[in-house]
């Protein structure tokens, strides 16, 4: 099995070249269970990105990358309408378009006896940047967590950093982008202890990112999501991270629910506040959060019904409230740029504001990046 790598920081998703089939670790089995899983079909990928096999923005992205190769496989001729069912999968990560966006331009003018040999070339160039890009990301913001370190000043106490859902390995292909700060500040030397929200109410902290930071061996500690707001105010935090799944070009950030009060916290604590994520999750095309995106509503039952396991180690669904108890389920919310102190990237890190982040807008961004916060 490929589900992992050398610096032992797992791979979520990889191509298989001797079935040709594309190979997931199913989200939904853990933290119980370890299982992959193929993906043999666009029907596949798509029901992978929609029922959250998969999830994470820039791992829905690149899962989309590879369902556009699974469908030219079945038929070459399908390259509009496998992009339309893949972006009709989830609506709030900007990566998905992104990822279809990019594809399409890829596959652009290619015949279609080449097409499906193509569109697999770009998934996996794709997932390769996507594991280089969050490993630059993590060496950013170890130094940003190094600097909150060093004024710190408690060499008796560890570095305290609260997140929020899952934005590990899981949430993108190697490293993830949150949780990838995290790894590389521990490598370098700095002790943490990390508070995992649990991130009512499909638990991605608790279900994912603890599995991720227990694995390697980094020291956590779970609570409910309610509890964030007391840590912060008791001195049991120094610093947030957390990923996005869409930031506007003025830096408010979409990210799971429940961060939104996680900001406000940090900010009536006087506590760092940064979010960690591709250049690809800043969509350039959202002015700011005066106007509305789509924010993901999802099945009541995720709210009503939880899943777990038995006392005879089997899993169990239970009911937690009557069917009857009308339910919304949001399932991401935005924190207003004001609350952001840094937005960590794989070119630096950035005032989350218009006037930085535009160094990052266009596809040739590099070398743009005079706007960046001091660490
Ligand atoms: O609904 P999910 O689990 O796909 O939501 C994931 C998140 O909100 C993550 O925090 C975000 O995608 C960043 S992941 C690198």
């Amino acid at each position: 099995m490929n589900a992992g790598n050398s610096s032992g920081i797992w791979r979520s998703i990889w191509h298989e070249p001797e079935t040709g089939h594309v190979r997931i670790i199913d989200q939904t089995r853990l933290p119980h269970s370890l299982e992959t899983r193929a993906l043999k079909t666009l029907a596949d990928a798509c029901a992978a990105i929609r029922d959250m096999r998969v999830r994470g923005a820039p791992l829905i992205g690149v899962t989309a990358a590879f369902g556009v190769y699974l469908a030219l496989r079945e038929n070459p001729a399908s390259l509009p309408s496998a992009i339309d069912q893949l972006r009709a999968t989830r609506p709030t990560a900007v990566n998905l378009c992104w990822a279809l966006a990019r594809a399409q331009r890829a596959l652009a003018g290619t015949q279609e006896s080449g097409i499906a040999g193509r569109a697999l070339r770009f998934a996996v160039e794709l997932a390769a940047a996507d594991a280089a890009c969050c490993a630059a990301i993590g060496e950013h913001g170890g130094g940003v967590l190094r600097g909150i370190w060093q004024q710190k000043n408690r060499p008796d106490e560890p570095l305290r950093v609260l997140t929020h859902c899952n934005a590990g390995a899981l949430a993108t292909v190697e490293w993830g982008t949150a949780l990838a700060v995290i790894h590389k500040a521990a490598a370098s030397g700095i002790p943490l202890h990390v508070w995992v929200d649990e991130t009512r109410p499909r638990n991605q902290g608790a279900a994912l990112t603890c599995w991720e930071l227990r694995r390697a061996g980094i020291d956590h500690s779970l609570i409910v999501d309610s509890a964030a707001g007391h840590a912060m105010a008791s001195g049991l935090v120094d610093v947030c991270v957390t990923g996005s799944d869409r930031v506007s070009a003025a830096g408010d950030v979409c990210n799971k629910i429940g961060t939104y009060p996680v900001a406000l916290a940090a900010s009536d604590n006087a506590l760092p506040f940064y979010v960690a994520l591709p250049v690809s999750t800043i969509d350039f095309d959202w002015p700011s959060m005066a106007t509305p995106i789509p924010i993901e509503e999802r099945d009541a039952a995720e709210v009503s019904q939880a899943t777990g396991i038995d006392v005879n180690k089997s899993e169990t669904r239970i009911r937690q409230y009557p069917e009857q108890t009308p339910i919304r389920n949001f399932a991401f919310d935005i924190t207003p740029a004001r609350l952001v102190t840094g937005i960590i990237t794989e070119h630096g890190v950035f005032e989350a504001n218009q006037n930085s982040l535009v160094a990052l807008a266009g596809d040739d961004h590099r070398g743009r990046v005079s706007r960046m916060v001091k660490p």
